[in-house]
């Protein structure tokens, strides 16, 4: 199959890391969600910094998104979203092998969310533990859970990403405080039924970008800085190129690796950050927007939670079928990046 190079790039891109799945296929069964009931607006920001609707609109693409009532923990979004992926997929929760919960704001360093969440579901004994890859860590999950049910090592993994990252927002800092929201997605990946499944992935990291995303003082660490008053920093414009520059990069190299082009792409899910982010991308890849899943608009950016919260509204919207081709693929603070290709099952 012919395949269409990617377009010139920054040129100080580093190579990037691809491979193709190897053993017994692996597919995402069923995608639940959970999100706080309380929508917070562009007009209710109007009122708490100098901002505009229109602004927020025009730059981000965000119309609204939900907010967690304040004390409210992660692991309770994550524990809601993994019943009614569990549900959807018709797993039982004692069939679970492994837990993964991707997130950039954990309750604590310990113990994990995941812990948590299987305490919640009441399936002691399975492997749980957390992922820290910003908002690619859904996807760098997902690929965790690829390996274990390929290489014969899990039959059922609950993959979930999940926020409440209102609590590391400085509400006084409009650059940060209309992007960030609340909100949690899960994942059941198991063996393929039906001969679809992850087909190439694309992973990496540059810690020599590890300034441009921040929480707290990150040349001693937000613990060991003991600032009382940690929120989220950001080099918005930096992390704008660096974004659109990696999705386009890994949407080549995951198609690429898979024998494939972007003509044969059903539907791209990208990380929620930034609409125009998503649409510089899509018209250097050559996809059409009727081709891409944006939600920004009703959730704002739920770091390793956008990825579910999409896949879930391609899924109402009848955008994401059997044999569709999904192009998945996010990018967040380290720099971190992650890409797969799948067949939807
Ligand atoms: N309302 C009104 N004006 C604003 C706002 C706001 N909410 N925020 C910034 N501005 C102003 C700035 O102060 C600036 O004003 P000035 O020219 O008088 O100095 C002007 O708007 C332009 O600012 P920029 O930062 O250049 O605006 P830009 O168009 O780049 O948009 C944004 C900013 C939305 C943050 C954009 O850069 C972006 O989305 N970057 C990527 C963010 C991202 O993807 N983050 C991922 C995080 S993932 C993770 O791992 C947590």
């Amino acid at each position: 199959m012919a395949v269409t190079h990617a377009p010139r790039t920054r040129s100080d891109a580093l190579p990037l890391r691809t491979y193709r799945t190897q053993g017994r296929p692996a597919a995402i069964a069923g995608i639940g969600v959970h999100v706080p009931e309380r929508v917070l607006t562009n007009r209710d920001l109007e009122r708490m910094v100098d901002t505009s609707d229109q602004w927020i609109v025009e730059r981000t693409g965000i119309r609204e998104r939900r907010i967690a009532e304040p004390g409210t923990p992660t692991f309770v979004l994550a524990t809601e979203a993994a019943r009614r992926a569990l549900e959807v997929s018709e797993t039982d929760a004692t069939e679970v092998d492994l837990i993964l919960v991707a997130t950039s704001s954990p309750d604590g360093p310990f113990p994990s969310v995941a812990c948590r969440v299987q305490e919640q579901l009441g399936v002691a004994g399975c492997m749980a533990m957390d992922i820290l890859a910003a908002c690619s860590g859904f996807a760098y999950a997902l690929s965790l859970a690829d390996s274990y049910v390929a290489s014969g090592r899990a039959d059922t993994v609950l993959v979930i990403g999940a926020e409440v990252l209102s609590r590391m927002v400085d509400w006084s800092d409009r650059g940060t405080c209309v992007l960030f929201a609340d909100g949690a997605g899960a994942a059941v990946v198991r063996p393929a039924r039906r001969g679809a499944g992850f087909m190439s992935w694309c992973l990496g990291a540059d810690g020599r970008g590890h300034d441009q995303i921040t929480y707290g003082d990150i040349e001693r660490g937000a613990y060991a800085a003991a600032d009382p008053d940690p929120h989220i920093g950001m080099k918005g414009p930096d992390v704008f190129k660096f974004a659109t520059d990696i999705f386009i990069r890994q949407a080549y190299a995951v198609a690429e690796t898979a024998g494939l082009t972007m003509d044969d792409i059903d539907l791209w899910v990208p990380h929620q950050a930034n609409s125009r982010i998503i649409e510089a991308a899509a018209r250097r890849i050559g996809l059409p927007m009727e081709r891409v899943m944006v939600n920004i608009d009703r959730y704002g950016n739920t770091s390793t939670a956008t990825i579910p919260l999409a896949m879930h509204d391609a899924l109402e919207q009848g955008r994401l079928r059997h044999g569709d081709r999904v192009l998945i693929a996010g990018f967040g603070s380290g720099l971190t990046w992650a890409a797969c290709l799948l067949e939807w099952e």
